[in-house]
Formats: structure tokens, C-alpha cells, sequence
């Protein structure tokens, strides 16, 4: 197969990231485009996503003494320049001909964390490779093969990640219509299963649901404790929680971190927008161990309103690969910086020195 995809690398004007959307549309094969930018069935979570940050609303504070709100934060210990990090995508070369090995960069460069997916175009070592001084976690699609598992792993732990992120709400694709209509194949290998010896395949020429279906189906309480000893003492971030009891129940089997996301709404359609149910997980975990918040994130707002419903940090998906796609590393920078801009504004004008205090900042439920 050929592909052609982009090669742009310079910095982005941006105006804000919605805007970059068309855009890319207007660049990208159909296909891939659909792949990357469709969520499941009638989108309504998809679309749900981004509206419903409308229920909460921000009360702008008054006489606060904040010339200049610090932005920085930690994740396990991590400095982080901005509350915001990269969301685990696979196949990031349809965006751009160096995929993840260039999307790692531009993190890197905002001050952020990159997360590598198992079903990246670029290997978990070329990541690393790369740009090794970004900060970086692994995001591991739960193979039923555990010598593929302990594998990508290995390659994780000896190359420097610092997490390994447990993806449990994907051991199969929601109902992908654009993927159907556009009867899309991956045109690209996915370097971590070429890699491994005993693949049946690289991903190249199979569909999404192809792939999911060599994930492990069962997966279970009892795999987190599995991967965390196949990852000699890296902590272990369950992804895809939407619900109390499974936070909970992802705690107690020995999770280090709760990943509160539906998958960009690319899974369960007819289930809540994900921040609606982000205060109730939030109070449940109780501070016992991070939370990461994703799905529907493209205003500084937005990434405000998560942190003062309980998230620690958000995670940012589909706009990462909009400016990746129109800009490399040097645009994938810059959105994180212009959300980084956004999020300083309402930082200043909700009364918030620093992202512990966001934390706190007011915030009611919308009366209309
Ligand atoms: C997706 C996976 C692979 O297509 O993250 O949603």
C-alpha cells in the first residue's frame, strides 16, 4: 500500500484548536481521516464530549493578588510545565510520515508526558529513541499472548517509561460507521507487532477490529496485578474507568492511577459524556491515587472544569494529532502551548495561583 501523509513541520498560529479540524479534513484521505477523527455509532458520546462541559460553569473570582498563575504540576513525581498531557493514539503516522517518533518530540517540548500505544506505528524503542529525554508512558493493549506482553514491557522498562498505562475499556472497537463506510485498512505496519516474532502480521492491510480481535477479550481484576509484576515496579494506570465501583475495585486490585475516559467516545455510544461522571469517581478515589481525565478536551476551560471536578491532569487526543498533522513536532507544541495560554487566562480570572488551587476553584452545575 502507499500512503502519502504529512511532512509539515513548522510552528502554528492558533486561533483555537476546534479551527484546526477542517483542515486536516481537507488534507487527509478519507479513510484515515475517519479512522482518527470518528467515534462510535451516531457519535452522540463523541459529540456529547465536547457539549456537555456546558453543565459545569466556572465563577469568575474577584480582588485575588494572581499577577502570574504557575501552570507547572507533577504526575508520579514527573514536572510537568502545564497540567496537560498526550493521550495514547495508535497509528500516528496517518496524521504524519514520522507518526509518534515526531508527536514524542513536540511533547517533549511543551514540558509534557507522550504515551506510546501498543498499536503504534513507531516501536515503544524508536519512541524512546527518538526524544529520550520526554517523558514517556506505555499504554499496552493486553495481548492474550503474555510473552507479547511481557515483550512490549520489557522494551518499556529498559528504554525509560515511566508508567504503563492498562487499557480497559477497548478489548473490542465500538460500532465505527466512518471505518465501515470508508472499508478502512491500516496502510501502515505497527512496528511493535512486526517486531515481535510471533505476530500473525503487522497491521498493515487489517481493519481496526481485526486488531482488536488478537487483544485479550477476558481481561479481568487479576490482570492488573499481572502487568504490574511484568513491569518490575512501574506504576500502573488503569484507562477507560467511567464508573465509582470499577475505580474502586481498580484500586484495590492495585492500580496506581485512574485514567477517567470513554475512549473519545470511539466505544460505548449511549453512555454519559465523560466529564459527567467525573466528580462522582473523583470523590469515590479520594485523592488515593492520580487521576487523569480525557475525552473532549479543546478549550482551556475545559481542562480547568476537569481539574476543579477532581482529575490532576488531563490528557489531550485528537487535537494533538490535528496540529501534528499540520505542523510536526513543532505544531504539536504549539497546541499545547496555546492550550497551556487558554488555561492561563481562566486561571487568572477564576482566582487560581497554581493548579493545586484550580483544584478548588468554584464551580456549579449550569441552571438553564
Ligand atoms: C482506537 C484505538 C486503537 O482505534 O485506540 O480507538
Amino acid at each position: 500500500m502507499t500512503y502519502n501523509a504529512s511532512t509539515a513541520e513548522e510552528k502554528l498560529d492558533i486561533i483555537d484548536l476546534p479551527r484546526l479540524r477542517a483542515l486536516v479534513e481537507s488534507r487527509t484521505e478519507a479513510g484515515a481521516f475517519g479512522y482518527v477523527d470518528g467515534g462510535s455509532s451516531d457519535e452522540q458520546v463523541l459529540q456529547d464530549n465536547e457539549t456537555a462541559f456546558r453543565h459545569y460553569q466556572l465563577i469568575p473570582r474577584m480582588l485575588q493578588n494572581i499577577a502570574e498563575p504557575d501552570m507547572t504540576t507533577t504526575l508520579f513525581d514527573i514536572p510537568l510545565g502545564m497540567p496537560i498531557i498526550a493521550a495514547p493514539i495508535a497509528a500516528q503516522g496517518l496524521m504524519h510520515e514520522g507518526g509518534e517518533s515526531v508527536t514524542v518530540k513536540g511533547v517533549g517540548a511543551a514540558k509534557s508526558i507522550f504515551s506510546a500505544s501498543t498499536y503504534g506505528n513507531a516501536s515503544v524503542a524508536a519512541v524512546a529513541e527518538a526524544s529520550p529525554e520526554t517523558p514517556k508512558f506505555f499504554q499496552l493493549y493486553m495481548s492474550r499472548d503474555d510473552e507479547f506482553n511481557q515483550f512490549l514491557i520489557n522494551q518499556a522498562v529498559e528504554t525509560g517509561y515511566k508508567a504503563i498505562i492498562l487499557t480497559a475499556d477497548s478489548t473490542l472497537g465500538g460500532y465505527r460507521e466512518a471505518d465501515i463506510i470508508n472499508n478502512f485498512e491500516f496502510p501502515l505496519p505497527m512496528d511493535n507487532l512486526a517486531a515481535f516474532s510471533n505476530a500473525t502480521g503487522t497491521g498493515e492491510g487489517l481493519s481496526i477490529a481485526e486488531i482488536y480481535a488478537r487483544a485479550k477479550q477476558d481481561l479481568a481484576l487479576s490482570d492488573i496485578k499481572k502487568i504490574k509484576d511484568m513491569a518490575s515496579g512501574l506504576p500502573v494506570i488503569v484507562k477507560g474507568i467511567q464508573d465509582p465501583e470499577d475505580a474502586l475495585a481498580a484500586i484495590a486490585g492495585g492500580a496506581d492511577g485512574i485514567w477517567v475516559s470513554n475512549h473519545g467516545g470511539r466505544e460505548l455510544n449511549g453512555a454519559p459524556a465523560s466529564i459527567d461522571v467525573l466528580a462522582d469517581i473523583a470523590k469515590t478515589v479520594n485523592h488515593r491515587v492520580p487521576i487523569i481525565f480525557d475525552s473532549g478536551i479543546r478549550w482551556g476551560e475545559d481542562i480547568a472544569k476537569a481539574i476543579a471536578l477532581g482529575a490532576d491532569v488531563v490528557a489531550l487526543g485528537r487535537p494533538m494529532l490535528w496540529a501534528l498533522n499540520l505542523g510536526g513536532a513543532a505544531g504539536v507544541q504549539s497546541a499545547f502551548e496555546h492550550l497551556a495560554e487558554e488555561l492561563k487566562i481562566v486561571m487568572q480570572l477564576t482566582g487560581s495561583h497554581t493548579v493545586a488551587e484550580l483544584k478548588h476553584a468554584k464551580i456549579i452545575e449550569a441552571k438553564f
